[in-house]
C-alpha cells in the first residue's frame, strides 16, 4: 500500500535541534527520515517511528540518497558548537558548506518542494555587537558583511547560496538565523556546549560535589539572548510553511548578561557559589540581541517561554546527566 503522508528529511537529526524537530514532524503525521554522521548510539534522541540513517552528508551521493523521495528537507547538520569550539575550529566549521551545497544540489535535482537552512546570529557584522547594550540585530544588519570568522562566513555564504538556488533553479528555500538555542537533549559537555548548558553543568557539578566555586568565561558582563528549543521548533515550522524567502531572526529578545544568567541558574539550583572569571577564555562578541519585528510581522511568531522557565527545564535535565555521568543516585 502506498504511503500518502508528507515526507521530511531531518539532516543532522542526531543532534540537538534536529532531534526535537524530528519529534515534532512525527507528531504532525509526517513520514520522517533522520540522517546524521554519528553512530546511532550517540544520537541525542532516537525516534523509532522515523527512518534512522547514518551517513556523511558532506558527500554528494549520500545527500542524493538522503533527499530521495522527500517533500521537505531541513538542514540542521553542521560541525559546530559554542564559542569555545567555533573560535578554535574555523576550518572545520567552514567545511559544513559541503553539507549544505550537496543537499541543495540533491534537492534541486530530486524536485524537493521546500528546503530549510539553519543559519545563525553569527552572520551579523561585528561592529553592531561591540558593546553589551547595543540595539538588537535587525536582518539587514548582516550587510556590509563582517560576520564571525569561520563559522559566520560559512553561514552567510550558505544563506546566499539558498537565495540563488531559489532565484536560478526555483527551489523554495527558507532560512532562519538562530539566536543561541538551549534546552534538554542538547550538548552539555565535551567542548561544544554553549553558555546555558555549560553554566547548568558547572552549577550542577558544584552542587553534587559540594564545591563552592565555578569558572565563568570572560568578566560575565557580556550579553546574549537565549531561545528555548520549543519556541525554536515552532518557529522553524512556521518559517518553512510561510511565503517568506528572506532570512529571518529566530531568537529571544530577553537580553541578559552572563552574570545574570549565572544568578538565575544558582537561584533555580538553590545554591550560592563564588565565581572565578577566566579572561583568557573564548568570549565572542560583547553583546547580541535579536530584533523580532520582521518575524512577528510576517509570521506572528514571538518566543513564548521565558528564560526562567526554559532554564529550569534545562537545569533539571542537565543535573540528572551530571549525576548519571558521576554514577550518583540523585533525587
Ligand atoms: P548539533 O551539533 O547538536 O547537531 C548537528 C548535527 O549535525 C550533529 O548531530 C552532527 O553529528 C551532525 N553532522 C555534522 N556533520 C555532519 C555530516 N557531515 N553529515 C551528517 N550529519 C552531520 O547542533 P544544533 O545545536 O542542533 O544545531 C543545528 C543547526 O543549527 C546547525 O546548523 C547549527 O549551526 C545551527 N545553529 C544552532 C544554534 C544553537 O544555538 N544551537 C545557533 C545558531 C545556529
Ligand atoms: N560556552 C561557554 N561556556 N560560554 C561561556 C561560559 C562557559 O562555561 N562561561 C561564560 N561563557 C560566555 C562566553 O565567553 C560567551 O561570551 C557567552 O558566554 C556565550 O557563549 P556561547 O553560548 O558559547 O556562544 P555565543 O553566544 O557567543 O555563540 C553561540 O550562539 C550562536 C548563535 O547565537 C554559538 O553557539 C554559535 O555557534 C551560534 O551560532
Amino acid at each position: 500500500m502506498s504511503d500518502h503522508r508528507s515526507s521530511a528529511l531531518v539532516a543532522g537529526g542526531g543532534g540537538f535541534i534536529g532531534g526535537h524537530l524530528a519529534a515534532r514532524l512525527l507528531s504532525e503525521g509526517y513520514r520522517v527520515r533522520v540522517v546524521d554522521c554519528k553512530p546511532v548510539d550517540e544520537w541525542f534522541q532516537v525516534h523509532p517511528d522515523a527512518e534512522n540513517v547514518v551517513a556523511d552528508l558532506s558527500l554528494l551521493d549520500a545527500a542524493r540518497a538522503a533527499v530521495d523521495g522527500m517533500d521537505e528537507v531541513y538542514n540542521l547538520a553542521a560541525d559546530m558548537g559554542g564559542i569555545g569550539f567555533i573560535e578554535g575550529n574555523k576550518a572545520r566549521c567552514m567545511l559544513s558548506v559541503l553539507i549544505n551545497t550537496h543537499l541543495l544540489m540533491a534537492s534541486r535535482d530530486a524536485g524537493v518542494d521546500r528546503f530549510f537552512f539553519s543559519s545563525s546570529a553569527c552572520v551579523y557584522a561585528a561592529a553592531h555587537q561591540a558593546a553589551p547594550d547595543l540595539e538588537p540585530l535587525r536582518e539587514e544588519m548582516a550587510y556590509p558583511a563582517m560576520p564571525e570568522d569561520g563559522y559566520g562566513w560559512e553561514k552567510l555564504f550558505d544563506e546566499r547560496m539558498c537565495r540563488h538556488f531559489a532565484e536560478d533553479f526555483g527551489l523554495r528555500t527558507r532560512v532562519a538565523r538562530f539566536h543561541n538555542i538551549y534546552g534538554p537533549h542538547g550538548t552539555w559537555d565535551g567542548g561544544r556546549e554553549k553558555a546555558p548548558a555549560a553554566i547548568c553543568r558547572k552549577v550542577a557539578a558544584a552542587v553534587i560535589n559540594n564545591d563552592d566555586k565555578i569558572e565563568i568565561w570572560g568578566d560575565g558582563e557580556q550579553s546574549r539572548s537565549f531561545t528555548y528549543i520549543d519556541d525554536c521548533v515552532e518557529g522553524i515550522r512556521r518559517i518553512m510553511r510561510s511565503d517568506c524567502d528572506q532570512p529571518l531572526n529566530l531568537g529571544s529578545d530577553e537580553l541578559v548578561t552572563i552574570n545574570e544568567l549565572v544568578d538565575l541558574v544558582q537561584e533555580i539550583a538553590g545554591s550560592s557559589l563564588k565565581r572565578r572569571y577566566n579572561l583568557s577564555a573564548a568570549q565572542g562578541v560583547r553583546g547580541r540581541n535579536s530584533d523580532n519585528t520582521l518575524i512577528r510581522e510576517q509570521l506572528g511568531w514571538a518566543p513564548s517561554v521565558s528564560l526562567r522557565e526554559g532554564m529550569a527545564e534545562t537545569y533539571s535535565w542537565i543535573y540528572k546527566q551530571v549525576g548519571y555521568a558521576s554514577h550518583r543516585f540523585l533525587p
